[in-house]
């Protein structure tokens, strides 16, 4: 994908070795699989420890490539952050010598963007570059600028850096979002802790990755809580202090594998994964058909036999949480190729995040494109192995997912970005008599 438009001028990153998929499709996958903590926690819990000198310790942490990003920008700051085993981390914030988050950093990963509350709280200053991230649409930082200003931050944008500074201490503020913003809400409510007087953010976004950062300030001594379903209020303090926690099941990670299972047409069951938090993605399974059962913390999911056309095609709609998660749409159109009928699609968070729909096509899906926001599935499609490419990080694991499902060989190039947000995919996949593996490109040959 390299429509100009989903570029920063500011922004294009270096070449680097991609990494290529290379999946043997057919096999139904068998066996158990862990669900590892969630990507979308972790990245803000990493950033909310900045708020205070004291340690704070973080398990169930996903070694993931955006993770070490963050770690890496954190330690760029001259804060400390120690990885004393898988899974683990510890951070200290003491002081930090450089309040400078660099393009390389913000263009990797967008969630950098995060940083903003706490550092211009906790220091008083921060120079951020504008992030880049998942090309799944424009996502400008207007709402998270306008929170911090609303806190009485004075933020100027020069040459594609915000140079941001609260002379004195940030003020509580009313604070009213036009629209859901997941990290605008996280930004606002971190930079909140540590400002004078009271905060209210409206509509505060419901993720459960936003009340998994709730938990974690609240243990550090923060006043943060959801007043309403849609509204957190926060009292400042002077200071915070160092605490333990450990970051919730990723519902993402677990809504792949569990397509995974229907799509191959085999027997697996989540650990670690429980279902609270995945709603309306199992309404949709239900419609569909598909045989879930839901544990005290685990998944289990009996999958129709591949190419069976069993599956009901079934209309799907994002939306915030509760809704259903744009992060699972891509997914979840794998399956919809699977289901018998025409199944339509409304993406309404984000403006591109059906075009890699057409990779799925080449593979032999029945997919059409209406228009940024809507596409329409008819199956069942029997999928075929070739070369596809991947464009973001949710895209690049629900092709992995297609290959699974399709006969012959497929190769896909980006898998580097797919390890930006999932814990050893091919291995837990390979656990569960997947026939994949990871090579460096110019290593494998392209299918017919
Ligand atoms: C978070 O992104 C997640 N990322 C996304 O997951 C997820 O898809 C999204 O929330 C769901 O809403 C992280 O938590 C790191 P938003 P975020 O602000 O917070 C517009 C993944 O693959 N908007 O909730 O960046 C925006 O363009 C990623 O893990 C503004 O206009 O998303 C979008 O249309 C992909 N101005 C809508 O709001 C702003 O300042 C919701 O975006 C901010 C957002």
């Amino acid at each position: 994908m390299t429509d100009a438009r989903l570029f920063h001028w500011e922004y294009n990153p270096p070449p680097i070795a991609h990494e290529v998929f290379r999946v043997e499709g057919g096999t139904p996958l068998r066996g158990e699989v862990t669900i590892s903590g969630a990507k979308n926690a972790a990245l803000k819990l990493l950033a909310a420890a900045t708020l205070t000198g004291e340690r704070c310790r973080f398990m169930n942490v996903p070694e993931i490539e955006d993770v070490r990003v963050m770690v890496e920008t954190l330690r760029d700051l001259g804060v400390v952050v120690d990885h004393p085993a898988p899974n683990v981390y510890e951070v200290a914030s003491g002081d930090v010598d450089w309040l400078f988050v660099p393009l390389e950093a913000a263009a990797k990963m967008r969630a950098s963007f995060i940083l903003l509350g706490p550092l211009l709280a906790r220091f008083g200053q921060v120079i951020m570059s504008n992030p880049g991230g998942d090309r799944i649409g424009r996502r400008p930082v207007n709402l998270h600028v306008d929170a911090m200003r609303a806190l009485g931050a004075e933020i100027d944008y020069r040459n594609g850096y915000y140079f941001a500074k609260a002379p004195g201490r940030l003020r509580g503020a009313e604070i009213r979002f036009p629209n859901v913003t997941v990290m605008g809400t996280e930004n606002a409510m971190l930079a909140a802790t540590l400002a004078d007087g009271h905060t209210v953010i409206r509509p505060a976004a419901l993720e459960p990755e936003v009340d998994d950062l709730i938990a974690m300030l609240q243990k550090m001594g923060a006043e943060v809580e959801r007043t309403y379903p849609d509204t957190i209020e926060v009292r400042g303090r002077r200071r915070l202090r160092g605490a333990n926690h450990s970051v919730i099941p990723d519902r993402i990670e677990a809504g792949t594998f569990v397509i995974a299972a229907a799509v191959s047409g085999g027997d697996v069951t989540l650990r670690g994964a429980p279902c609270d938090h995945l709603g309306a993605f199992l309404e949709v399974l239900a419609n569909m058909g598909v045989q879930v059962a839901c544990g005290a913390n685990s998944i289990e999911v009996h999958g129709a036999p591949r190419g069976s056309g069993a599956y009901r095609a079934c209309d799907v709609e994002t939306a915030p949480y509760p809704g259903l998660a744009t992060d699972l749409q891509p997914p979840t159109s794998v399956l919809l190729t699977q289901a018998t009928g025409t199944s339509r699609l409304y993406e309404t968070i984000f403006e591109d995040r059906l075009e890699w729909l057409g990779e799925l096509a080449r593979m032999g899906a029945s997919v059409e494109i209406i228009d940024e926001h809507h596409a329409t599935i008819v199956g069942p499609s029997r999928l075929r192995g070739t070369a596809v490419e991947i464009g973001d990080l949710r895209a690049g694991a629900s092709l992995i997912l297609a290959a699974l499902a399709a006969d012959g060989i497929t190769t896909i190039r980006g898998a580097h970005h797919v390890h930006r947000g999932y814990e050893n995919i091919e291995g837990k996949f390979i656990g569960l008599g997947a026939r994949i593996e990871r090579l460096a490109e110019g290593t494998v040959a392209t299918p017919a």
